[in-house]
This record gives C-alpha cells, structure tokens and sequence, in this order.
C-alpha cells in the first residue's frame, strides 16, 4: 500500500522549511490502523482529549505570557470540538468510550524535554508541535486509505486543524526563542519523535 508524507499548505506558507518529522509513517502502521478502526477511533477520542489538555496545562505553567495563553485558548478549544465530534461517531457505532493503555510515544517523548527553563518551555512547545504534526500526517494517511467513506471524510475535515495547531506551536516556539535554537533543537526532538515510531507498538494507536 503505498503511503505519502503530507506537507500542509499551511505550514509551508507561513514556516520556513523545516525538517519537522525525520521519518515519514511506515505502511506497516496504515495497514495496523486499517485493521483496527475501531480501536484507532477511541484512541483518537483519547488524543483530542490529551492535547486539550496539554494546551490548558502550557496556560497554567505559563499565564503571563500573552500570545501562547491567546493562542492555546483557541487549540484547546478547537481539541475539545474534536473530542466532540471523535465521540458522536464512537456512540453512532457503539463503541464504548472505554480507557485504552496509551502507547509509549508520549512518556517517551516526555522523557526528553528539559526539566529547566526556559528550556522546558522550549521543549514543551516543540514536542506538542511534533505530536501535532504527526497526527496531521497521520489523519491524513487515514482520511486517504480508509475504505469507509464517511471516517474517510471524517478524517480529512480534521487535517487542517492539526497543521494549524502544528504552525501555531512553532510560531510560538519562534516568539519566545532565537530562531537558530529553535531549528537545532527541532531537528533533535524530530530525530527521538521519528525513533519512537521506527518500531510500530503491537496495538494499534494513532501514535503507535
Ligand atoms: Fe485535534
Ligand atoms: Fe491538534
């Protein structure tokens, strides 16, 4: 089956280029996923959920700063719709909004940010910035691939919003921070993100 790695025209009209993901996602995973719809789609339920609160938690460890509490507000709104939106299909299919043992990608991930800031804040918004962009490539390898049209569909009107929230990590990242720093330290983060997913995890995950 073959696979494609997706470039927002979002990203690449507002960013320079930049090495965002190493790695583009393995065939392997798209046919794991496509197998396992059902569990990918209450896994994704769990994803909206997380990055709504991965942008509420940067608010409260960093509320004076004015342009990440503005522009968090609005991806943690935007999540919260997707949470939304990922639950109305899980009920339409019976699928119970059950807990799922998360794959290693996140605790590892986790793992390299820096405990001391302003590094932290650094990694911090790269890390949520790759998580973003992978889900992006991701949801778009599913929105192309999926033989059920209307997940299909599903997948693709949600595309867009993950490049945006992509973007708008690195936007802030590029406020707070020389420029340079943040291209090297990317570059870095990029290289452990792709690592973690050059050996697909037996259960299938969005971030498996
Ligand atoms: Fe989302
Ligand atoms: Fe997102």
């Amino acid at each position: 089956m073959p696979t494609k790695s997706f470039e927002s025209p979002v990203i690449s009209e507002t960013l320079p280029r930049i090495r965002f993901l190493t790695t583009p996602t393995s065939d392997a995973w798209v046919e794991q996923a496509l197998a396992h719809l059902d569990t990918i789609l209450l896994d994704h339920s769990h994803c909206e959920r997380k990055a709504a609160s991965v942008a509420l938690n940067l608010m409260f460890r960093y509320p004076s700063s004015v342009k990440l509490v503005k522009s968090l507000t609005a991806i943690a709104q935007e999540e919260l719709q997707h949470f939304e939106q990922v639950n109305a299909i899980l009920e339409q299919r019976a699928i119970a909004l059950a807990p799922l043992a998360p794959p290693p990608y996140g605790a590892t991930l986790n793992k390299a940010v820096r405990r001391d800031e302003p590094d932290r804040m650094l990694d911090l918004l790269l890390v949520s910035g790759l998580i973003e962009a992978r889900s992006h490539e991701r949801l778009g390898l599913l929105a192309t691939h999926c033989p059920d049209r209307e997940l299909a569909e599903f997948y693709g009107s949600l595309m867009a919003s993950e490049a945006r929230h992509y973007g708008a990590y690195w936007l802030l990242a590029d406020t707070y921070f020389d420029r340079a720093i943040v291209m090297q330290r990317l570059e870095e983060l990029a290289e452990v993100e792709s690592n973690i997913l050059a050996t697909l995890h037996p259960e299938p995950r969005i971030h498996s």
